[in-house]
């Protein structure tokens, strides 16, 4: 749209002023915001950039793939993906209380990127900036925002870097709400997938394999939620609803398969419309999705044998379940 053209040049215009010559960084989380954000300061200041994606091996399936695919072929952002799987892994392995893996997972990023920035820095890249899509509601919510999510969970962003690390923040996005952020992605020529995609929380899969995070678990979890996302799509909802997931819970309960009795885990069903992901209502999915969606898990994904799903509204449930 015409608004966002002009958006994009001003802000472009905006950045040029504000780096200079200088270069800066930006972690992408595979998130709409952060890809927005890079690619106006890319168009910017070109490859002055650095994009820096840590596979923190609690992302779903072909995630990593969809990052460098976008960025790195499409648009050739300057990126470097981090596997910091086994370091993610390592931390997490024993740990079943939800803050504790939040704290887990913020720290280990926190020291990741730190890493990666000093190795650009030791090879004649020092950035003075640090690249955030942050919207306008978060700029509100820092400001005025005491409310439950802030206390409840700890969110986990990139907070505590720029200040750690004398980095000085651009924030190209901070006058945009969602919606106007996906349609400057649009004009900046982002895939529709990528500006429509529902929001996956900093903590990723970590917080909906309840109890510990293991391999086999992280699988049987990325495994059922394909098929939550296939479905989803296939019956159009994708859009429409907020959020559409799998969890994976720590309880296993008896099933049969053939004459065989099995003693396997059960997977969740969460699926939610909200707008602002502030109160949330289930969504009302038609039987026959459910039946779908339960019949090919029970089927495709070997370890779970039991399908629930979520009629939990928010408040007073969250829409994670950690
Ligand atoms: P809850 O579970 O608090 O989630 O109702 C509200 C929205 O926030 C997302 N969420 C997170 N996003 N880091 C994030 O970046 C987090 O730690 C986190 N926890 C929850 C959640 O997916 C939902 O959209």
């Amino acid at each position: 749209t015409w608004s966002m053209r002009a958006y994009a040049e001003v802000a472009v215009e905006q950045i040029r002023a504000q780096v200079k010559d200088g270069h800066a960084i930006c972690a992408l989380s595979g998130g709409v915001d952060s890809a927005v954000a890079a690619l106006l300061v890319h168009r910017a200041i070109g490859d002055r950039l650095r994009c820096i994606f840590v596979d923190n091996g609690v992302l779903r399936a072909n995630e990593r793939q969809q990052v460098e695919e976008v960025f790195g072929r499409m648009f050739h952002l300057p990126l470097v993906t981090v596997d910091a799987r086994a370091r993610f892994l390592g931390q997490l392995a024993g740990v079943t209380d939800p803050e504790q893996k939040r704290k887990i997972i913020g720290r280990e990023f926190i020291g990741v990127f730190e890493e990666e920035v000093e190795r650009l820095a030791q090879h004649g890249e020092r950035a003075a900036f640090l690249v955030q899509g942050t919207l306008y509601p978060d700029v509100i919510e820092s400001v005025s925002f005491k409310g439950p999510s802030a206390t409840i969970k700890s969110h986990h962003n990139v907070g505590g870097l720029p200040e750690k690390m004398k980095l000085a923040l651009v924030e190209p996005l901070r006058e945009l709400f969602k919606d106007e952020v996906r349609r400057l992605g649009l004009e900046l020529g982002l895939p529709k997938e990528s500006v429509q995609r529902q929001p996956f929380p900093g903590p990723g899969l970590a917080i909906r394999v309840l109890g510990e995070v293991t391999e086999a678990r992280l699988e049987l979890v990325r495994r059922a939620d394909v098929i939550v996302q296939e479905e989803i799509r296939a019956a159009g909802l994708y859009e429409k609803l907020w959020q559409a997931f799998a969890v994976l819970l720590p309880v296993r309960s008896v099933g049969v398969m053939g004459d065989e009795r099995t003693y396997e885990s059960t997977c969740a069903i969460r699926a939610i419309e909200s707008t602002d992901g502030m109160t949330g209502d289930w969504a009302r999915l038609p039987y026959e999705l459910l039946a779908r969606l339960s019949s090919r898990i029970i089927n495709e994904v070997r370890g779970i044998n039991r399908v629930v799903y979520d009629i939990s509204s928010k408040p007073p449930a969250t829409i994670e379940w950690e």
